[in-house]
């Protein structure tokens, strides 16, 4: 799955500079990962409650320290949430007719069977299958009937069945044995609700020329497949299916496989199409999928055999915004067919754009599901942030069609290595399918915003044993930006040390042997020691016991390289150096270290550092000698230098500052920042990174100084800092401004570079942002000039970001309600995305708490935008207690409307508690979190915890810092 909401990269970054600023469209945020929601409506089998999320799970605050899962004990196998090894499917027959529109009493609903073929492994007297609020008709008295495959063969008969709410399974008990190695059938018919909850099989809905249309789709992963029918809904229980749809004539029916036929006919006197699909490979339930819908699609005219379609709504197709999705997923397939060795596993893939959908996209095999935002691209609406999203989402999507699909991880608790992989690989199919953007590059964002949170006390390791992860709510827990972007680091890190040549040699061996089939983690690791044990690569140990320091360890170290005296050294790295770090570590928190470094502009051999300290007589410095360590930071950690070092690297900044690899600037000024946070180095000396950036004109520089910065406007922008700091960077952005000015020829171009696009968007943001009067007055003219002729915009989409938000914050009500108004009309949802997160600019708090109520009714703002907005207000000075305020209220309206256990709310509390640093937000934080402990936080409690850790950490900073910086920068900014 891809990451959910995104805020748009440059502009998160520049987003808290001025007062009320909110800049929501693109960049990962976080998870957003819906699971369980409770509904309105009755629950299906009349039951009380929802079953899987239980009070005492979701009270229990760090999921991460004990296990949560019911212990193993006395229990019967159907109170234990895996599911037995004494049965494995074989095939399924399903037949699902969803209807699009209300029965008599109002409820959307699906009907359908389905027929299992399994083998049985052990002999038993007990079929449990899982199954989640679905209703059964019964066959004399059992919600299923058993056969055997091989009439000749005696088959037990049902004594009793149920449904066990809680472990969401069917349970059958036989009067006799199952015998081992015999195939047995299950059939099955079923009625369920299509409702709008995002989960199994659901619906969707769109306006078109006025019309409204209902679709229906589905989302399995990770434990919804069970809520569409009947199965044994466990990532390594594959089988085929055989899938048949019923849906209303004129609309098309998709599936993972082609279709095989299509015809009309006629159920219960209702004529109706019928569409059989062709029996799909050997693959996991979570992977399915099944959409009805009225969708256009357009084609690829490639040669080759496997067929590429886009669908989306009739309008966005027509409108060409599927074109670009098109066209990169050619050139990525091609790509991935190169680098895995291995040809595309099936023969179509159809990639959906769907008005509502909860993460950013889903993998399913063959029948890939997104956003509308990360899958369309309108060439004229669109900004280029939007367009690498789409790229870079699809490259994800189809990485998985063979690592995680075709090969697929065991258990859940593995998902770091299924995620991780897809989010270091996108970069590289991303990169040839737009070779000219520099895209590898904008990796070390996702390694930046993970150094975040895996340099907290309350982080933990990548990898969990099996038995750790049981119920659904903690299979939600796994989707988090440590299995995504900490996973991705660590990939790219040994993929970097093996080179990528070996690194691919391993995948392509490991998917060859696994093809169809499932793995755990290490099985990965032996097949690229196999390629490895090769004399042209020595390794200091085994691929295993290297990884496994980064894999079962939580955190990274920050590796303090002295040049005077070689001494290399390392140290767990902790944002707050008061921080109690409870966990134990196998390795003592010591790491095997790869690292790459160069010395005077020359690039040196890479060394190991095995322990927690070494002697290395080259690291040795003299004179103007310089040292860098960690080219382009393809190792997961952070470098600290001796003072003579750093001074050294800051003389260099400014005299020529291009000897220092692009990426490793930005890594400079990041690790200076986050070490003199944690108090390792002055924060003058971090500070102090930044003033050579009058000069710099790169964006990843300017990146990392902006997202740095940020941490500051956050800390100070309610304080007397705040002026110094908003004149020092006013100062230095200004001839970033007035270079863009002219290379636009004043604002009328666009810059060639896809990254000199984003550090436009960057330099006009911060000069509208530190109150430069050319920028403000340049924003409220182009949107005055929109709100005269609203059909036509004269705002470059690339800009219209920072000039929404500006105009609206700067404006009053007409400006608002003109984008409203806007926000409402866009068939563009990039558009709307945009649109939505400026409303959340204005510095009036009467419409802010106006848009919180709306952002949680679903006539105003979709179900799966509630949480992003609320976000966007919080990241406004003006908007933040406000946001706090209204969270606090309807806490246990939201948290059960909008996503029990899911991954979005730890965004939020993140989100709303970013600026959180003096001792009585400590305390509101502290009240909240007990006065919820009987709603719950569901995936959000360890963002609470790391809330709670983040606040403690700004509170001594500031203490520490505060005049530290003003001084400093009221001597600057003059
Ligand atoms: C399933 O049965 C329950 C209890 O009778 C009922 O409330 C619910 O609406 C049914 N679901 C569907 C989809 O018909
Ligand atoms: C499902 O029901 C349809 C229509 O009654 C029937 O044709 C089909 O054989 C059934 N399929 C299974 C798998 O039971
Ligand atoms: C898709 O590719 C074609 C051919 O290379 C090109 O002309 C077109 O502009 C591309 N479309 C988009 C939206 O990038
Ligand atoms: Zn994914």
């Amino acid at each position: 799955m891809a990451k959910g909401f995104y805020l748009s990269r440059n502009l998160a970054m520049a987003g808290l500079l001025l007062a009320a600023i909110a800049l929501v469209t693109i960049i990962a945020l976080s998870v957003v990962y819906d699971k369980e929601r409770s509904r309105n409506r009755a629950p299906s089998n009349g039951a009380p409650s929802v079953g899987a999320s239980s009070p005492s799970s979701s009270s229990s605050i760090d999921p991460y320290s004990s296990s949560t899962s019911a212990s193993p004990g006395p229990q019967k196998p159907w109170q234990r949430y895996r599911l037995p090894d004494t049965l494995a499917p074989v095939h399924y027959d399903i037949t699902l007719w969803p209807r699009l529109e209300p029965d008599q009493q109002g409820l959307y609903i699906f009907t359908g069977n389905s027929t299992v073929r399994f083998v049985c492994l052990k002999d038993t007297d007990l079929i449990i299958i899982h199954a989640n609020k679905l209703n059964f008709t019964l066959f004399q008295g059992h919600e299923a009937r058993l056969k055997a495959l091989d009439p000749a063969h005696p088959v037990p008969q049902v004594q009793s069945s149920w449904l066990q709410e809680e472990t969401e399974y069917l349970v059958l008990q036989l009067d006799g044995a199952l015998k081992a190695g015999r195939v047995y059938l299950l059939e099955t018919q079923f009625k369920g609700e299509l409702a709008d909850d995002l989960e199994g099989f659901y619906r969707s809905q769109y306006t078109e020329d006025g019309v409204q249309k209902v679709l229906a789709t589905s989302q399995m992963q990770a434990t919804f497949a069970r809520k569409a029918f009947p199965c044994f809904d466990e990532p390594a229980m594959k089988a085929t299916f055989s899938v048949v749809l019923i849906h209303p004539q004129g609309t098309g029916a998709l599936s993972n496989s082609k279709q095989m036929e299509s015809s009309r006919v006629e159920f219960d006197g209702i004529p109706v199409s019928r569409t059989t699909f062709e029996p799909t490979k050997r693959m996991s339930t979570y992977l399915l999928a099944f959409i009805v819908s009225g969708f256009s699609f357009i084609e690829g005219d490639q040669e080759t055999d496997v067929q590429v379609r886009i669908w989306a709504r009739h309008q966005a197709i027509t409108e060409g915004q599927g074109d670009y999705a098109l066209n990169v997923t050619e050139a990525i397939l091609n790509f991935y067919e190169h680098y895995y060795n291995t040809s595309y596993p099936l023969s179509k893939s159809d990639q959906v754009a769907l008005p509502d959908f909860n993460a950013g996209a889903m993998e399913n095999w063959g029948l890939i599901t997104y956003r509308e935002t990360a899958l369309l691209y309108d060439p004229v609406a669109s900004s280029t942030g939007n367009k690498e999203r789409v790229l870079t989402v699809i490259a994800h999507e189809l990485a998985h069609m063979w690592f995680g699909n075709l090969v697929t991880l065991r258990w859940w608790n593995d998902l770091w290595l299924n995620e991780g992989f897809a989010s270091y690989v996108e970069y590289l199919g991303a990169d040839h399918a737009e070779p000219t953007w520099d895209i590898k590059e904008h990796i070390i964002f996702e390694v930046r915003k993970v150094f975040a949170v895996d340099a907290l006390a309350s982080s933990h390791p990548l990898s969990r044993r099996e038995e750790e992860v049981n119920r659904p709510s903690e299979i939600t827990e796994m989707f988090n930006t440590i299995s995504y972007s900490k996973g991705a680091a660590v990939l790219r890190m040994l993929s970097e040390f093996l080179s990528e040549p070996v690194f691919a040699k391993g995948l392509s061996s490991y998917l060859n042997m696994f093809a169809f089939n499932n793995t755990v983690y290490t099985d990965l690791w032996d097949h690229l020691q196999l390629v490895s044990d090769t004399p042209s690569i020595s390794l200091p140990h085994s691929v295993q016991d290297i990884m496994n320091r980064w894999v079962l360890q939580m955190g990274f170290p920050v590796v303090t390289v002295d040049t005077r005296t070689g001494q290399v050294s390392q140290q767990h790295f902790l944002n707050d150096p008061q921080a109690v770090v409870e966990r134990g570590s196998p390795f003592n928190y010591t790491w095997f270290v790869p690292i790459k470094w160069i010395k005077s502009g020359v690039e040196q051999e890479q060394f190991w550092l095995l322990k927690k300290t070494g002697i290395d007589s080259r690291v040795i410095a003299t004179g103007d000698q310089w040292v860098l360590a960690n080219t382009n930071v393809s190792g997961y950690f952070r470098v600290n230098y001796d003072l003579e070092n750093w001074e050294r690297l800051l003389h260099l900044l400014h005299t020529d500052h291009q000897a220092i690899p692009t990426v490793n600037r930005a890594q400079l000024l990041d690790d200076a920042f986050n070490l003199a946070r944690a108090k390792v180095i002055n924060t003058t000396l971090a500070l102090r990174t930044t003033s050579y950036l009058s000069k710099e004109r790169d964006y990843i520089p300017w990146a990392s100084a902006l997202s740095n910065l940020n941490y500051y406007f956050l800390m100070f922008d309610r304080t007397e800092v705040y002026g110094p700091l908003q004149g020092y960077i006013r100062k230095q952005t200004l001839p970033l401004f007035e270079y863009y000015r002219t290379i636009t020829a004043n604002w009328a171009r666009v810059p060639p570079g896809h990254n000199d696009q984003y550090n436009q968007i960057n330099a006009l943001n911060m000069a509208c942002n530190t109150g430069l009067k050319d920028c403000k007055e340049l924003a409220l003219r182009w949107f005055s000039e929109w709100m005269a002729d609203p059909e036509r915009n004269p705002i470059h989409p690339n800009l219209k970001s920072t000039v929404y938000c500006s105009a609206i914050a700067f404006g009053g009500t007409e400006e608002w309600d003109f984008a409203w108004r806007m926000f409402q009309n866009a068939t563009v949802a990039t558009e709307s995305a945009r649109l939505r997160s400026a409303l959340a600019c204005t510095k009036a708090p009467w419409l802010l708490n106006r848009y919180l109520q709306y952002s949680i009714d679903p006539t105003k703002i979709r179900k799966q935008d509630s949480v992003s907005t609320i976000v966007a207000v919080a990241r406004n000075v003006v908007g933040m207690p406000l946001a706090w305020n209204f969270v606090r209220e309807n806490w246990s309206y939201i948290f059960n409307n909008y996503g029990r256990g899911s991954f979005s709310f730890s965004g939020l509390i993140t989100g709303i508690t970013q600026r959180f640093s003096t001792e009585f937000e400590l305390k509101e934080l502290e009240r909240f979190k007990e006065q919820n402990l009987q709603v719950g936080f569901g995936s959000a409690s360890l963002a609470l915890e790391q809330a709670i850790e983040n606040t403690r950490a700004n509170i001594r900073w500031l203490a520490e810092s505060r005049s530290q910086v003003l001084d400093w920068l009221s001597g600057e900014a003059k």
